[in-house]
């Protein structure tokens, strides 16, 4: 509002507070009609609203209010609703055959965000929020077609369900790497060899004559798990050495750091946390980053 010039009525009297500040006095003008009815107005919707909605703080809770509004309630009811409308698909989704999944489209338009809230609230502190893992530290990467354990649904879906190397779930995916310089089966120099031959096999930089020496160890003692050619044997959860996808690193000083003290990756289980249908939809989800099988 801009300001206006307001001219007295001659005559009119308008008493002061009594105030004074070098010589300049405070006017007692009243207060605005309308700001005046403003304010008894908004006494009036307050205590209504008291009355109407929770409002007074009580020990626990607070006054409910005569309307009983709880945006609690609002909330369980509107999770309520979607429960109901997706009772249906997922049922579905429980009873198809894991493998039909990835190929209905109906099922994955649920399965796909359904599972993407999940994978988002349980696994991202390990896999991380995009699911490409953490890169030396044991978490993989799902987005990649390198699999420790398979990377069908089936396969991933066991994987989620049970776990891996957990003590909580009998049926969790299990195999345990010797460790070979902590328990003494090979000594230091047999280990540089055999570490040779890794990054030889990995495709890096390596002494030829150590690795030479480290392939036949590598074969007496390794190659069960790894394969004989170090490629990997999911059946147990051995990784593919001569890719440039790591667990844990591949330089000599981290592979070393395995063979010597071996590694032991631990996934909880989710059978009995997340629901069957949780599960499944998660797997599609998973499956559907890229490296599905
Ligand atoms: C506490 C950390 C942690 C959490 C939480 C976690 N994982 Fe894992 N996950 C791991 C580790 C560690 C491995 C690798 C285990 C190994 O070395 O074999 C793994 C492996 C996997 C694999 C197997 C990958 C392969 O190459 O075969 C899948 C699939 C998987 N996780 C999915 C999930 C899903 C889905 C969730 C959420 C429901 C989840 N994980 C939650 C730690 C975790
Ligand atoms: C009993 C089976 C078994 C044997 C024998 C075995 N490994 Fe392993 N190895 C594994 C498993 C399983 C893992 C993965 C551990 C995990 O996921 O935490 C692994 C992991 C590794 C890793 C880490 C790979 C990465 O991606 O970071 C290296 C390196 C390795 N093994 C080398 C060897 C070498 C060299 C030998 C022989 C001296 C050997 N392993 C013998 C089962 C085995």
């Amino acid at each position: 509002m801009c300001a206006k010039q307001v001219t007295k009525k001659p005559g009119e009297q308008v008493g002061t507070t009594g105030h004074s500040w070098d010589g300049i006095e405070e006017l007692n003008n009243p207060l605005p009609r309308w700001w005046v009815w403003v304010f008894y107005a908004t006494i009036v919707w307050g205590i209504g609203y008291t009355v109407a909605y929770p409002a007074w703080p009580l020990i626990s809770g607070a006054t409910p209010g005569v309307l009983g509004a709880s945006t609690r309630a609002d909330v369980a009811a509107e999770i309520e609703r979607f429960d109901a409308a997706n009772a249906d698909i997922k049922a579905q989704l429980v009873a198809a055959p894991l493998a039909s999944i990835p190929s209905d489209q109906a099922l994955m338009a649920f399965a796909e965000p359904a599972g993407g809230a999940v994978f988002k609230t349980y696994c991202a502190q390990c896999h991380g929020s995009g699911a490409a893992g953490v890169e030396g530290k044991g978490y993989p990467s799902l987005l990649d077609d390198d699999w420790l354990w398979g990377g069908t649904i089936e396969d991933i879906h066991l994987t989620i369900t049970h776990g891996i190397r957990n003590t909580t779930d009998a049926d969790a995916r299990y195999s345990e790497m010797p460790k070979f310089g902590a328990d003494g089966l090979l000594d230091d120099a047999q280990i540089g060899a055999v570490v040779e031959h890794v990054l030889a096999i990995s495709g890096q930089e390596h002494d030829a004559a150590l690795a030479t020496e480290g392939a036949t160890l590598f074969a007496d003692n390794c190659a069960a798990c790894h394969g004989d050619a170090g490629t990997g044997d999911r059946t147990q959860g051995a990784p593919n050495l001569t890719d440039a996808i790591w667990l844990y690193g591949g330089s000599r000083e981290k592979v070393k750091e395995s063979v010597a003290y071996a590694r032991f990756g631990v996934m909880p289980a989710w059978a009995g946390r997340l629901t069957e249908d949780e599960i499944r939809a998660v797997a599609a989800y998973v499956h559907s980053r890229g490296g599905g099988e």
